[in-house]
């Protein structure tokens, strides 16, 4: 018995060794926030970053590139707001060789599809003499009730994305994918594109947001114009918001409505549905009404 406890001992240090230390820049977001719990629950070192999480890192400040990095031997890259705004591809680029000269031999992008400015990011990433790994995602299923939930719990959709298709992809497949490019090695040099299982309108995803949350949430379609503007009404800043309405209109013109099988070939097993996650969302009670401030 004890010989068992002995190698059950040994073979758990080193599944914990197999981990890299890794920075995970984004740690407060969607996907970030996902992979360094994941990798934290594991057994590994992990170094969250961001603007405001426990490790700053702050794309706009490359000062603050090198301190985070110390330590680091992978590191899992989301840039914000977007790779495909201006200058984006160059900043990925420039951190990824620092991050190489710094002794980082595994780097993760997160990146999207179709879009010129990521596919330029993607390169200069596997330039970097890294190991690397590519994430193209299709469009997160989680933007409705982590960055969007506002309008739906008033019982609306509204986004500039026309009659379009999507196959809206569950952050947590999207985890999964990058915990195992980041823990094995099988997965370097791998470009994985990931979708959900179905292609469905926003009408279709109102509906089923509906269904979860037991009241109606009806697609109001806006051009990219409108959109601008609403979000100006949340507060966010009006060169951003003309931004992000722009890139949210053009992923969802029509270019991305096709399913791909990423999550299978990467984890060997289907991704989860929208239906699944609207169900968690609204369990969650994220789009519950809230009382009123007095
Ligand atoms: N959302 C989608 O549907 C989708 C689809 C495909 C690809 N993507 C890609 O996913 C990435 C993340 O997008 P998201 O909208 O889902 O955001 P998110 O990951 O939920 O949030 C953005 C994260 O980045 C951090 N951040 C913001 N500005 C930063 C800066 N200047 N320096 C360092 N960290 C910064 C934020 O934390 P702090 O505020 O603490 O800095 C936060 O952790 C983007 O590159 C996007 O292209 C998104």
């Amino acid at each position: 018995m004890e010989c068992l406890a002995v190698a059950a001992q040994t073979l758990a240090m080193s599944t914990t060794r197999s981990i890299p230390t890794t920075l995970v820049i984004g740690a407060t977001g969607k996907t970030g926030r996902r992979v360094a719990e994941r990798l934290t629950a594991a057994g590994g070192d992990v170094r969250p970053a961001s603007r405001s999480g426990a490790i700053r890192f702050d794309w706009q400040d490359p000062a603050t590139w090198a301190p985070a990095l110390s330590g680091a031997e992978a590191a899992y890259i989301t840039y914000a707001p977007d790779l495909a705004f201006p200058g984006a591809a160059e900043t990925v680029g420039a951190f990824a060789d620092l991050a190489v000269a710094r002794g980082v031999r595994r780097l993760v992008l997160l990146s999207g599809r179709d879009e010129e400015g990521a596919q330029h990011a993607e390169g200069l990433v596997a330039a970097s003499g890294a190991e690397w790994t590519v994430v193209r995602c299709a469009f997160f299923d989680q933007n409705f009730s982590e960055t969007f939930a506002e309008p739906i719990r008033h019982g609306v959709l509204s986004f500039p994305g026309g009659d379009t298709r999507e196959p809206f992809l569950d952050v947590e497949d999207i985890a999964d994918v990058a915990v195992a490019a980041l823990r094995d090695e099988r997965h370097a040099g791998e470009v994985y594109e990931l979708t959900g299982p179905r292609l469905m309108t926003l009408a279709e995803a109102a509906d089923e947001l509906g269904a979860a949350i037991g009241r109606e949430v009806r697609y109001l379609p806006m051009t990219a114009e409108q959109y601008a503007a609403e979000l100006r009404t949340y507060g966010m800043p009006a060169e951003e918001a003309t931004a992000i309405a722009d890139l949210i209109a053009e992923v969802l013109d029509g270019r991305n409505a096709h399913l791909t099988d990423g999550v299978e070939r990467a984890l060997g097993r289907p991704p989860r549905d929208f239906a699944d996650f609207a169900r968690e969302a609204a369990a969650s009670g994220v789009f519950d009404l809230r009382e009123a401030a007095a």
